[in-house]
């Protein structure tokens, strides 16, 4: 989607930043600017500020940045194109669409609206004394399920009919080329008609957070179908990867965990015993998404897969997919049931309740895959097993909780408390060391520029990226100086410049300066990510607080740039000869001295 910019205009017009960012966190007048906490990094003193004057805000911390767009896209996970329509819709403000944007939109609308006619039918029949008898009893008598949360969850049940929902469908004026993108029938290759794609099953319709029906998962009631469970593909208005089963519902009870099951019925049952924090993704594997997705919504995740082989080792894989977002997992473990939804019903809610309780971290999980690892009968493995077990309990934060796992690994090795406190303050003590070299080390490269994720390439021209940053956050700041670079006022191109990053800078404010309108910061979104835009708030914030901003300072910094890389390759030119002559004597003496390396 190309977006006009009278829209990123009439956005900004119409969005203060002070108001905006204070609805996602508490802000405090700091003279003429605002402090809260950063919502990007946890952090004890705010670091966070926002700046009203230039529409802009910035982390002293952890170095985000920019203006409301960045800030949409960060805290909302959004792409530059998804926030603006995020903050349009915010300020009331109109996209105008291509028609072919429009069509999209249209069709999505569309499959909503069938799926809904779609999800009545359902209930319908599952409510239906002859229709739905089988299901029904399925549903209460099978899974224990009350009236109540059937029609909480709008279960309903698909006949077993190839033409029932198809026939309804039409009368609405549904054409059968929408119902297939919906996914809602097939078309038969043999006769090119149109039959229902779920026949004989129990439906669950899948709801997303602002209350469209966008998907169906349907399981099987009759016992001969291959597939226990039929979820819809992906269509105009759905992507599995991103969608979470009951997140409509789980999303007002999660603010301290949200519950991830593997199926529908263990969502249904927990959500009936009271556990309305339970999600469960739709028949796919867990996605980075899905962790984005439940990182907006809650700080900790407690895994409730199945008991089984699979179901444990989709457990060891979700943990580094909710690392990544820096979510908090801890896992449940439950013994003799396969799942939530049977733990439930063998041993009652209260039992689940203990249960979640006990999963408070996911030691026990890493202490059955080291012990899995090791057969501690043989000396050696044991001691091995107690080193690793020593190492992961070094890293716990709270003392009593190591003391915790102290005891149950003594008791499981056969080993004194005494002496593995010893081996863990040890460790402790390296980790520590380590940190803090690993501190000094990161505050010696950041003088250097080294470990610059956002400008690798500054850490080897210290000098000229020095100067660019000077340039960058001069032309940002003033279409004074924009003007006089476009019009060779100052003389200064992209072949000047040394680092790719601040080249590209450059090159994005110039085509802005030259575009019908102008530049406008808010532009730059749509050719930098989150982070950069980050990095460019930061050079436009320092420029700003200096009080020496004229022409001779850009004269000057340019004049820097360009000696600095003149020097640079003169540099780098003398050190490829003096490779060539030491590689052309290395090759004469080669076979003198063989030991050289
Ligand atoms: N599954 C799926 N789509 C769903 C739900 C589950 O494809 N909407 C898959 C799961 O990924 C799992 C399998 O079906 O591999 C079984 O799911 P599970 O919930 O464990 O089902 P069961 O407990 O065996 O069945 P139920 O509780 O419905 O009796
Ligand atoms: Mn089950």
């Amino acid at each position: 989607m190309r977006i006009p910019r009278e829209v990123v205009e009439a956005i900004k017009d119409r969005c203060d930043i002070v108001d905006l960012i204070g609805s996602y966190v508490t802000l405090r007048r700091a003279g003429s600017n605002y402090n809260g906490p950063c919502p990007f990094h946890s952090e004890r003193t705010p670091s966070f500020t926002v700046f009203p004057d230039s529409q802009s805000f910035f982390c002293f911390g952890c170095e985000a940045g920019g203006d409301a767009f960045t800030f949409i896209m960060r805290s909302e996970n959004l792409d530059y194109p998804n926030a603006i329509e995020f903050l349009a819709k915010r300020t009331g403000v109109d996209i105008p669409r291509t028609a072919e944007e429009e069509k999209r939109g249209l069709s999505r609308k569309r499959v909503y609206e069938m799926n809904l006619i779609a999800a009545r039918f359902f209930r319908e029949c599952l409510f239906d004394p002859v229709l739905g008898r089988e299901g029904m009893a399925y549903l209460q008598e099978k899974r224990g399920l009350s009236v109540p949360v059937i029609r909480r969850f709008g279960l309903g049940f698909a006949p077993n009919d190839f033409t029932a929902l198809v026939t309804v469908l039409k009368k609405e004026g549904y054409s059968e080329q929408e119902m297939k993108e919906a996914f809602l029938c097939g078309i038969s290759q043999k006769s090119g008609r149109a039959y229902d794609y779920f026949r004989n099953r129990i439906m669950f319709p899948v709801i997303d957070t602002t209350g469209n029906v966008v998907a169906f998962s349907g399981r099987d009631v009759g016992g001969d179908s291959k597939a226990k469970y039929l979820n819809s593909s992906d269509t105009p208005g759905f992507q599995k990867r991103k969608h979470l089963y009951a997140l409509n519902f789980a999303k007002n009870h999660c603010t301290d965990e949200l519950i991830l099951c593997e199926g529908n019925m263990d969502v249904v049952a927990l959500h009936a015993a009271g556990f309305e924090n339970a999600v469960a993704s739709l028949g796919t594997a867990l996605t980075d998404d899905h962790a984005r997705i439940m990182a907006k919504y809650t700080k900790q995740v407690i895994l409730a897969y199945d008991s089984d082989e699979a179901g444990q080792r989709a457990a060891h894989r979700a943990m580094g997919i909710f690392a990544k977002v820096g979510l908090d997992v801890r896992i449940l473990q439950m013994r003799d049931a396969k799942d939530p939804d049977e733990f439930i019903k063998k041993f009652g809610a209260d039992r689940f309740r203990q249960l979640l309780k006990q999963s408070r971290t996911g030691f026990d999980f890493k202490l059955q895959t080291v012990l899995s690892r090791h057969d501690i009968a043989i000396p050696d493995e044991k001691i091995k097993a107690a080193n690793e077990l020593c190492e992961i309990i070094a890293r716990v934060y709270s003392s009593a909780e190591r003391e915790v796992y102290i005891t149950a690994v003594a008791d499981k090795l056969g080993l004194s408390t005494e002496s593995l406190k010893g081996d863990v303050d040890r460790n402790r003590s390296k980790q520590a060391k380590a940190g803090r070299q690993q501190d000094s080390r990161h505050a010696q490269l950041s003088a250097m520029n080294l470990g610059d994720k956002i400008n690798p390439e500054a850490a080897g021209s210290v000098q000229a990226a020095a100067a660019e940053e000077t340039i960058i956050g001069l032309l940002l700041l003033y279409a004074e100086h924009r003007k006089a670079v476009s019009s060779r006022l100052v003389s200064l191109a992209s072949e000047n410049f040394v680092t790719s990053f601040h080249r590209r800078a450059f090159e994005a404010i110039m085509v802005l300066e030259q575009s019908d309108g102008g530049f406008e910061f808010s532009l730059l979104g749509e050719y930098f990510t989150p982070e950069e835009m980050g990095r460019l708030a930061k050079l436009e914030q320092k420029r700003r607080v200096l009080t020496e901003n004229g022409t001779p300072v850009l004269r000057g910094a340019v004049e820097t740039l360009i000696a600095a890389k003149e020097k640079k390759e003169v540099k780098e030119a003398s050190t490829m000869d003096g490779l060539q002559m030491l590689l052309a004597g290395k090759r004469k003496n080669i076979k003198k001295n063989t030991e050289e390396d």
